[in-house]
């Protein structure tokens, strides 16, 4: 795979893409929902065009080549022996998030939710009549982001039962370190607490000096007391295809988890194309994961570089993810989404990820699409002097 394919412009209007109609037939460039504008993998679209072309298309059950690369490739990239029993299947990880809250916490029960987060975390615990503690992810001086461990400490109450961990994280692109991880486990293991980990960025490590540690490995309570959620809709851009999966490897919690669902999200019998397009993903795009991880490095640097020289903005650099949090400190604007927005960048709101003071732009994009997203914002940031 080279440079060139993740610099061709394909043109996604007109194809019913969140993302891209939000803005049809304006001109706003849309980086705001995470999922990329690059093909996936050809041998995953092979391997759909396969599956079609068999023109039956009932009730599925889980391939059982896909859970055993499943295991293998947790094994060989994370060295997370699993047992192919802890999966369970789901078509997306933010009905995941509300079942583990759910599983975990009793109605009045607390969950706990480091913020700023991606949206759906804040919202878990209220739609099912749970209460969120709120924690909280500080900046530090040398521009980096860490957990209030203080805060966390002092603020946990008898009724918290489970920590809604995002790692890497989604927005601020954090990647846990060991010793983070650690510390959490103590804590955890203090209050009895469960992880619900959402691990859903792990495959997308920017930078060369971190890696993705499963919670769940770092000790036998970490594993008897964690729900971890991948799946391969970010890395694979399949996030239309709807296929992910909870690794829940204390039979008794896995229990719990599947009643919480029974019934109100659909079993895995209707994923067809999430599991054909999954395997062929976890089997064969490994070389197109390391060409785009180099396109989203070479993105991330440019980024850093010209976001941090437009007067008021801040960006501080991203362990992982195709998404950037950048600061913007300027008193004459009000809403920064929308400001952008005006000035035909369409980024994310911060607040609904609980910081109105952000905005979340989606690098995942060609470079001169992002070439042109930094000119508009340049552009719009010089007007207001
Ligand atoms: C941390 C995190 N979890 C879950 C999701 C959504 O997952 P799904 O589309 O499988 O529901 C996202 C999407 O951006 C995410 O960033």
């Amino acid at each position: 795979m080279t440079n060139t394919f993740f610099n061709e412009d394909i043109d996604r209007r007109g194809t019913s893409s969140l993302k891209w109609d939000k803005y049809k037939e304006q001109d706003i460039l849309p980086m705001w929902v995470a999922d990329m504008d690059f093909q996936s993998p050809p041998e995953v679209v092979a391997a759909l065009y396969d599956r079609v072309s068999h023109g039956v298309f009932g009730y599925t059950t889980p391939p059982e080549s896909l859970e055993q690369i499943v295991v293998e490739r947790l094994n060989n990239l994370y060295d997370w022996p699993i047992e192919q029993e802890w999966l369970d299947w789901l078509p997306g990880l933010v009905c995941a998030l509300n079942i583990s809250v759910r599983t975990c916490a009793k109605e009045g029960e607390f969950a706990a939710v480091p913020c700023p987060v991606y949206y759906p975390f804040l919202t878990a615990p209220g739609l099912g009549n749970r209460q969120m503690m709120q924690i909280f992810w500080n900046k530090t001086n040398n521009g980096s982001w860490e957990l209030d461990w203080d805060w966390l400490e002092q603020n946990i109450n008898k009724d918290t039962k489970i920590f809604m961990l995002c790692n890497p994280q989604n927005p601020n692109g954090r990647v846990l370190t060991r010793e983070e991880l650690e510390r959490l486990e103590q804590f955890c293991k203090k209050h009895q607490l469960v992880v619900c980990s959402d691990e859903v960025h792990c495959d997308l490590i920017l930078d060369r000096d971190s890696c993705h540690i499963p919670y769940a490995t770092i000790s036998d309570y970490a594993r008897d007391n964690s729900i971890t959620l991948m799946s391969p809709s970010k890395t694979f851009n399949l996030a239309g295809l709807g296929c992910a999966y909870a690794v829940i490897p204390n039979p008794e919690l896995r229990k719990r988890f599947r009643r919480t669902r029974k019934g109100i999200v659909p079993d895995p019998d209707n994923m067809i194309f999430g599991f054909a397009a999954a395997e062929a993903a976890y089997r064969n795009g490994e070389p197109w994961r390391q060409s785009l991880l180099e396109h989203l490095r070479s993105n991330h640097e440019y980024l850093m570089e010209q976001i941090n020289n437009i007067p008021g903005l801040t960006m501080t650099p991203h362990q992982a993810t195709y998404l950037a949090w950048i600061e913007c400190k300027l008193p004459e604007i009000k809403n920064a989404q929308l400001f952008f927005e005006e000035h035909g960048v369409g980024l994310s709101a911060g607040a609904p990820f609980g910081d109105p003071n952000y905005v979340r732009l989606n690098f995942g994009c060609t470079r001169k699409q992002l070439e042109e997203a930094v000119r508009r914002m340049k552009t719009a940031v010089s007007k207001l002097t």
